[in-house]
């Protein structure tokens, strides 16, 4: 078996796209970690628990079960058996994901799970640790980034054409907030290691960005 393969980076980069392509190039599953954390802030908000109160959410990580399931090659996320899929897009919910993130039980946990689902089979995942944690051994590894102004305006876009509401200095405020938490916490940050494929896709397009992987792997 080919060894996995790992993309971090920072919030709207284009990672996840990126990610499915290659996936259903090389068909292999794509596992979206982001949605993991997210889901635990799904279960954190279920049970009333503070975002920032790190000393319960450490416990609440050991008494929820988080579980991740393919229908029809579509991952969803599961809360103690119930599909939360839906609820974890709101920006309340990406910035929770960003704050229970932070906490060094509910990474570990999420690591443990993510070790799991790639011991059985050869997956791409992307998310902030992966490179760096959660599959250090692989070869294949990748940092996809672009300007924060240049993601703020892809998820404008994306909301604009959606039929939804958007405010780009809104947008691109909690982009930089989410950045600077992800790659400031304590435990396990986000970084792009030495050993790491650095790919900018500020001016690049998505198939490029997909050759640049495929090019590795
Ligand atoms: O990729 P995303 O935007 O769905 O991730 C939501 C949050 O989860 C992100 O702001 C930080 C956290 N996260 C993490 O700490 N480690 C991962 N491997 C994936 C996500």
């Amino acid at each position: 078996m080919k060894q996995s393969i790992g993309i971090d980076g920072p919030a709207g980069a284009g990672k996840s796209t990126v990610a499915k392509r290659v996936a259903a190039i090389l068909g292999i599953p794509y596992l979206d970690t982001g949605a993991m954390y997210r889901a635990f802030a799904v279960a954190a908000k279920r049970h009333g628990v503070d975002f920032l109160d790190e000393e319960t959410l450490a416990k609440l990580v050991h008494e929820v079960d988080v579980q991740v399931r393919y229908e029809d090659g579509v991952q969803h996320m599961l809360v103690d058996g119930e599909d939360v899929t839906g609820e974890l897009r709101t920006e309340e919910i990406s910035q929770g994901a960003s704050l229970v993130s932070r906490v060094p039980a509910v990474r570990d946990r999420m690591t443990e799970l993510q070790r799991e689902v790639a011991h059985e089979q050869r997956v791409i995942m992307d998310g902030r640790d992966i490179c760096t944690n959660v599959l250090p051994d692989t070869p294949y590894k990748f940092f996809v980034t672009a300007s924060a102004e240049e993601r703020a305006n892809r998820r404008y876009k994306q909301l604009l054409e959606s039929g939804q509401e958007a405010d780009y200095d809104t947008i691109l405020h909690d982009i930089i907030r989410r950045d600077k938490q992800d790659s400031e916490r304590a435990y396990k940050p986000l970084y792009c290691g030495a050993d790491t494929k650095l790919i900018d896709t500020t001016d690049m397009t998505i198939e490029e960005a997909v050759e640049a992987i495929l090019s590795e792997v």
